[in-house]
């Protein structure tokens, strides 16, 4: 059973690509067949795998623009145990190329089905706004996790993500929830994160994630050397807790996709 895994919030800077880069490290080491791609013009998750962003002949926006095209023409290998969609500078123009096209926020959807029996995971980075990729990687979700900053602004952020979940459902009759959030960058020195984090725990104790992704270092470094961090520096903090989290994952996920 694919499992399709969205890491979205439209607020910039929160974690997103580091946690789908360093999930989708984390649950191929356990053994998952994972897909990562890469939804943001920025190429963050790109670069993170070691990977250039994609420049040749196809991308991932031809491949939605052509219905007949599979989505197996823009995957590559990694160096690690997963593959990846590059991200690619012509993502700045999905919102004019696929505006003119029927259905335009459901086609990864569509092509995510025929995926169903090469990966157990597919991992979506996504940019820090709800445009036509956004809204289709939501659209395709399986599970959507939210990662955020114990911040003050950050239960904000949240509320505007849970608004246009509910817009996208109204517009188009989907179910699309929340179904995790990831606190990111914790420092438990810091009294407001403490206290964030608090409010999390008494307003969301349903979604929240158990594991808390720690303010590391090496999860910052380990990108510029293209590098997850479990190959950058397997015993950091942030890499156990990218682990615990995959674990985590595994563990609610799978089940409750089981079950039902
Ligand atoms: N747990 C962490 N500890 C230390 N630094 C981190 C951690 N998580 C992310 N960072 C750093 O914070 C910055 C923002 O993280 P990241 O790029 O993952 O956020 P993002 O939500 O994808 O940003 P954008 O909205 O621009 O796509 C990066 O420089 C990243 O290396
Ligand atoms: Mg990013």
């Amino acid at each position: 059973m694919l499992i399709t895994l969205v890491v979205a919030n439209q607020k910039g800077g929160v974690g997103k690509t580091t946690t789908a880069l360093n999930l989708a490290a984390s649950l191929s080491a356990a053994s998952r067949k994972v897909l990562l791609i890469d939804l943001d013009s920025q190429g963050n998750s790109t670069t993170g795998t070691g990977e250039e962003k994609n420049e040749g002949l196809h991308s991932l926006l031809d491949v939605m623009v052509n219905e007949s095209d599979s989505l197996e023409k823009v995957i590559e290998e990694t160096k690690y145990k997963f593959d990846l969609i590059p991200a690619n500078s012509d993502l700045i123009s999905a919102e004019i190329e696929l505006s003119s096209l029927p259905s335009p926020t459901s086609i990864l959807k569509k092509k995510l089905a025929d995926m169903q029996a090469s990966y157990d995971y597919v991992v979506i980075d996504c940019p820090p706004s709800l445009g036509m990729m956004s809204v289709n990687a939501l659209r395709a979700a399986s599970k959507v996790l939210i990662p955020l900053q114990c911040e003050y602004y950050s239960l904000e952020g949240l509320a505007s993500m849970n608004k246009t979940i509910k817009e996208i459902n109204e517009a188009t009759g989907e179910n699309i929830e929340i179904n995790g959030i990831l606190r990111t960058m914790y420092d438990s020195r810091i009294r407001l994160s403490r206290e964030v984090s608090k409010e999390l725990e008494e307003h969301f104790s349903e979604q929240l994630c158990d594991t808390v992704i720690p303010r590391n270092v090496k999860l910052a470094e380990a990108p510029s050397f293209g590098m997850p961090a479990l190959y950058y520096e397997p015993e950091a903090k942030g890499t156990l807790a990218y682990l615990a989290l995959a674990g985590e994952i595994i563990n609610k996920f799978e089940s409750s996709i089981n079950v039902s």
